[in-house]
């Protein structure tokens, strides 16, 4: 799928979180030892034939001897996640990608606000412990359906920085947040991260930004395509790859990663949704129809940068350096 190296890995340990969410510790198996991560990373996992993102949930370490990810099954699984929970067992083999990171903290010694919906815990809890780790103030808000859900409680409440974790739980006495009122509290220039479900992050990112919030202090990480990835009334459109000299026609039917790919340009790739930001090529001139899910809306207004496995060109030719 992608020209990024991947390590040969094994599950070390596997336990059951919660409800359809369980944990895997991973170590590597071959030569190849496993990177350092950084808070807000995350893995490509490959199994059963699906490559599918998943957060490190840390601490973050200089070399860490195992990975730990959390995985919920989903009902709406297009099989990844069925295939983790099914198949992935201690001693079964997979391959994973290096960490990469497209939600790192601000490490500016700004107060920090982290929000996780559900499954959107996992990059909150590696950065909650770095930002402990570094003294730098902040609140960790967890919201969920119900507490037989919500994976990693007792490890947040068991942490040295408890005292900063809000559990929001709508069928427990504690109720739903109240985004307004804990973003109302903040210093002017405290960082917002939010994980979760895309409505969730929908309403708490419009939440800050009709309070005046800018989008330099808000930082997000999804995990789900947009909705409309692409379409069937597509049009063809050309490509002006500068640097390789090549100018190149992405049929209706195609992507404009597969396009380039036949033309002989090797992009990384990952997800190939619009999910991941692996595929990202800047752009030199021409508007873009974005379709992903990964660019914030003031990048997308710039049309300065484009995923070529989902997003088009709104206009007859797209100028990129590539
Ligand atoms: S491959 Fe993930 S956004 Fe393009």
């Amino acid at each position: 799928m992608s020209d990024v190296t991947l390590i040969d890995a094994r599950v070390t340990a596997r336990s059951e979180l919660a409800t359809d969410i369980c944990a895997l510790e991973i170590e590597a198996s071959g030569r190849v030892p496993l990177p350092a991560l950084d808070a807000g990373a995350h893995i490509d996992v490959h199994v059963g034939g699906f490559v599918r993102q998943y957060s490190l949930l840390g601490p973050p370490a200089c070399a860490p001897e195992r990975y730990r990810i959390a995985v919920l099954r989903t009902t709406a699984s297009r099989g990844g996640s069925e295939a983790v929970h099914r198949t992935l067992q201690v001693g079964s083999s997979l391959r994973i990608s290096a960490p990469r990171n497209h939600f790192a903290l601000r490490l500016d010694g700004a107060p920090a606000v982290l929000v996780a919906g559900g499954i959107g815990i996992t990059p909150i809890l590696c950065m909650a412990a770095a930002l402990h780790g570094r003294r730098t103030p902040f609140e960790l808000h967890y919201c969920g359906r119900s507490i037989a859900r919500m994976a990693l409680v007792d490890e947040l409440l068991g942490s040295p920085y408890a005292r900063s974790v809000h559990l929001h739980v709508d069928d427990a006495p504690s109720g739903r947040l109240d985004v307004g009122r804990v973003l109302s509290r903040q210093p002017a220039h405290a960082h917002l991260y939010v994980c979760g479900p895309q409505g969730f992050m929908d309403h708490v990112l419009g939440s800050a930004r009709a309070a005046g919030w800018t989008d330099d202090r808000l930082h997000h990480e999804c995990f789900q395509p947009a909705a409309a990835a692409s379409g069937s009334g597509d049009r063809p459109f050309e490509l002006w790859a500068v640097r390789s000299g090549q100018r190149i026609v992405v049929r209706a039917d195609e992507s404009a990663l597969q396009a380039l790919r036949r033309s002989g340009i090797q992009i990384a790739s990952s997800c190939e949704q619009g999910v991941c930001g692996s595929c990202l090529i800047p752009v030199v001139a021409g508007l873009v129809d974005h379709r992903d899910s990964f660019l914030t809306a003031q990048e997308k207004a710039a049309h300065a940068e484009f995923l070529p496995c989902c997003s088009r060109a709104l206009e007859n030719t797209l100028t990129i350096d590539a």
